[in-house]
């Protein structure tokens, strides 16, 4: 008679000690950039309903928001602006006085130390909320649009950013920031591109957060089809040609085996965006009594870095911290 014969893996799992002695994957604090919108006005900070916990700041109370990301030990933030008036080439992007630019002066002198990421696209600044040109037909203009782009990014790098993170997916976009960019002097603000970026149901409540939603149509001519992998593979080799010198995949979790995929294929380091939608779902299941928020949160952020990701875009990023700190 043969006997049954088979490993024992509970062996490595019968304490926490035992437990902590062969964890593979860890979340650091440093690992998290955390998103800020930032609103034309004064005294503003108004929550967003389908976003608790996330805020819409006017930049005279944008200093609340930095003091707690500043005494958790969170390096970076992301901003996003809200400008007073919108127009048909969204103006308001590359003003030099725009609400961006002035975010970033205010983040820059006032917490120097913090790694300021710009968002550089135009659908915030659009009357009609599409990342670039549109002409009588309704389509989204490629071409016209990257000049719009470059000088987005360009202002923004005049204002103080460390870093041009373009979202809008235009082809050739970051070849046309790359170049703005050097010849306005700026060759070392590095790019983080959003290299893969799918049209997404998940961006719903950043749209209400960032009243960017398109007024026509959606994003599927410029945005990636869910159904793709290998075009992943596509967008972000050009983004490297390109000179892009991080590169994120967006949205995070139902794209977590993209995010695998850059990883092993790249150099660079890779960014997952935990999106809106990704938030908004936690927070409402938690609200209910659903699930529990705290290890919801950490094990999501785990798979992240544990499908590849260096770094990830969340709007949990105060949170994580206090809970990885036992807050
Ligand atoms: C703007 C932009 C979007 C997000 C980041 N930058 C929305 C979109 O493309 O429609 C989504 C972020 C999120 O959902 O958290 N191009
Ligand atoms: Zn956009």
């Amino acid at each position: 008679m043969k006997e049954i014969t088979f490993k024992r893996h509970r062996r490595l799992r019968q304490s926490a000690t035992m437990r902590s002695m062969v964890k593979e994957t860890y979340l650091h604090k440093e690992d998290f950039i955390y998103p800020i919108f930032v609103m034309d006005g004064e005294n503003i900070k108004n929550e967003v309903s389908s976003m608790p916990g996330v805020f819409q700041f006017s930049i005279d109370r944008l200093g609340e928001e930095m003091d707690e990301v500043v005494s958790l030990g969170i390096p970076s933030v992301i901003l996003f602006g809200l400008p007073a008036e919108k127009d048909e080439v969204g103006s308001q992007a590359f003003h030099n006085h725009g609400i961006v630019q002035e975010a970033i002066r205010f983040v820059k002198k006032n917490y120097p130390e913090i790694v300021v990421i710009a968002d550089t696209c135009l659908c915030e600044f659009t009357s009609h909320g599409h990342c670039g040109v549109v002409n009588d037909k309704e389509q989204i203009l490629n071409d016209p649009s990257l000049d719009l782009l470059a000088k987005t990014a360009v202002s923004q790098a005049e204002a103080g950013a460390d870093i041009i993170a373009p979202s809008n997916m235009m082809d050739g976009f970051v070849a046309a920031i790359r170049k703005g960019l050097d010849n306005a002097g700026f060759e070392d603000v590095p790019i983080m591109s959003y290299a893969v970026k799918y049209a997404s149901a998940y961006y719903g409540p950043f749209r209400d957060a960032a009243d960017g939603a398109p007024k026509f149509g959606d994003r599927k001519t410029y945005q990636m089809d869910p159904a793709n992998r290998i075009e992943a593979m596509r967008e972000a080799t050009s983004d490297v040609e390109a000179g892009a010198d991080f590169l994120i995949v967006k949205p995070a979790l139902a794209y977590l085996d993209i995010v695998r995929d850059v990883r092993n294929n790249y150099d660079l380091p890779v960014v997952a965006y935990n999106v809106s939608g990704e938030y908004a779902m936690v927070k409402a299941a938690s609200i209910n009594g659903w699930i529990d928020e705290k290890q919801t949160v950490l094990e999501t952020l785990l798979g992240m870095k544990r499908a590849g990701a260096d770094l990830i875009i969340t709007y949990h990023a105060k949170d994580a911290v206090r809970w990885m700190e036992g807050k």
